[in-house]
């Protein structure tokens, strides 16, 4: 009995598969390229500040995150690691992210003024990565004369320190060609300005699916999300590519009742048994990490049987239908991962909602505790509280 659960439904997390990873990730990038670990959102809902004590141990120095609040956390508990915001920081956030030696992503030389000055009124020296729109119409400067002009303004300036250059794939997975003009593109635009005479310690363009596809863009560093938890929004699974995934999602069962053939389960009677039905009620829902447009559709399991969920999905609770399944309120039901001699995969509940994996996992709500094991121990526990 798991007597130290603080919820009857959680996520469990294999570190030991996470190390394989990141040793993995390593093992099939050009020599000498520096990682930039991709953590944010959590490190996609699954626990920065826990996997990175992980991927540090592996000598992953560098993070990136979206957001300053993201930043702020991860530089308190690792203060000597260096952190980059990959996306859009406002300038009346600059000051913090400049006192606390957060990397910040510039794409205007208004921007850069903005920061030289803080810098310069905090007697700092302002880090920063300049990001190149090249083909992915989100953020960055547009290669063309007017950039390069203000890119040459924004290296002179004097309280800032241009330490890299960064732009971001579109679709390295689906379109070489796209793909490869992309990177034509960042980096003649690098080149036109390295021919000025300016220099960069650290260029990157490489998401999951070119660190797992393409070694001829990992220039000297790549920025891999998705692939560090194992999966691959692609084709291919994961496994050809040595890569594991960590998490499973369990819950115990909360309640069980013998519902009548022509009796109905859930909000708007949505199921409707054709036979006598043994219900299994869990107690997670779409609040959790199941969406509604899951219901009717997944399948969990009970006792190493699968039990197909029935009527909608509630915000906490969910209903399956376990007929002719042995089992006992309190019993560990498995909604990801294996039991017995089967195994649900995120993969598999992603084709009924047509989302992809990194969408999904992003979704984990906060509630759902976190449960940490490496070599077979639980070492960290993650909660809401
Ligand atoms: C700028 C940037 N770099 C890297 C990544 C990592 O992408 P992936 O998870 O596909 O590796 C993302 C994710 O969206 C991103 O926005």
């Amino acid at each position: 009995m798991k007597d130290f659960l603080t919820r009857p439904a959680w996520i469990e997390i294999n570190l030991d598969n996470f190390e394989n990873n990141i040793k993995e990730i390593k093992s099939i990038i050009t020599p000498g390229t520096e990682i930039m670990s991709v953590v944010k959102s959590d490190a996609y809902r699954l626990g920065a500040i826990p996997l990175s004590y992980v991927s540090r141990e592996l000598g992953i120095k560098f993070f990136g995150v979206a957001t300053l609040s993201e930043a702020l956390r991860f530089k308190k508990e690792f203060p000597d690691t260096s952190v980059l915001i990959l996306g859009y920081t406002p300038a009346h956030l600059f000051e913090d992210a400049v006192k606390n030696d957060i990397t910040l992503t510039i794409y205007t030389l208004e921007d850069a003024r903005k920061l030289d000055e803080i810098a310069g009124d905090l007697d700092k020296i302002a880090k920063l990565h300049l990001a190149v729109d090249s083909g992915m119409s989100r953020i960055g400067f547009i290669p063309g004369e007017k950039s390069l002009e203000e890119v040459k303004k924004i290296f002179e300036l004097e309280n800032i320190f241009v330490e890299g250059i960064f732009s971001h794939f579109a679709a390295s997975e689906s379109d070489p060609e796209f793909t490869k003009r992309q990177f034509t593109t960042f980096t003649n635009f690098i080149k036109e300005i390295e021919d000025l005479g300016y220099k960069f310690t650290y260029k990157h363009i490489a998401n999951s699916s070119s660190v797992l596809y393409h070694r001829e863009y990992d220039l000297n560093m790549v920025r891999p999300g998705i692939i560090q938890f194992g999966y691959t929004d692609s084709e291919k699974l994961p496994e050809e590519f040595g890569l594991k995934e960590f998490l499973s999602i369990k819950a115990q069962i909360a309640a069980i009742r013998e519902v009548k053939a022509g009796e109905t389960v859930g909000y708007e009677r949505f199921y409707k048994c054709d036979k006598d039905t043994k219900v299994v009620t869990l107690p997670l829902g779409y609040a959790d990490a199941f969406p509604r447009i899951l219901s009717e559709k997944i399948e969990v399991l009970i006792n190493g049987k699968r039990c197909k969920q029935i009527g909608l999905i509630c915000m906490d609770q969910m209903m399956v239908d376990a007929t002719g399944v042995d089992c006992k309120v309190g019993d560990e039901v498995v909604l990801v991962g294996r039991q017995g001699e089967e195994e649900i995969k995120i993969r598999d509940i992603c084709h009924f909602s047509g989302d992809c994996e990194t969408s999904f996992i992003t979704h984990f709500n906060r509630r759902l505790p976190k449960y940490y094991y490496r070599h077979g121990e639980l070492v960290h526990v993650s909660k809401m509280d």
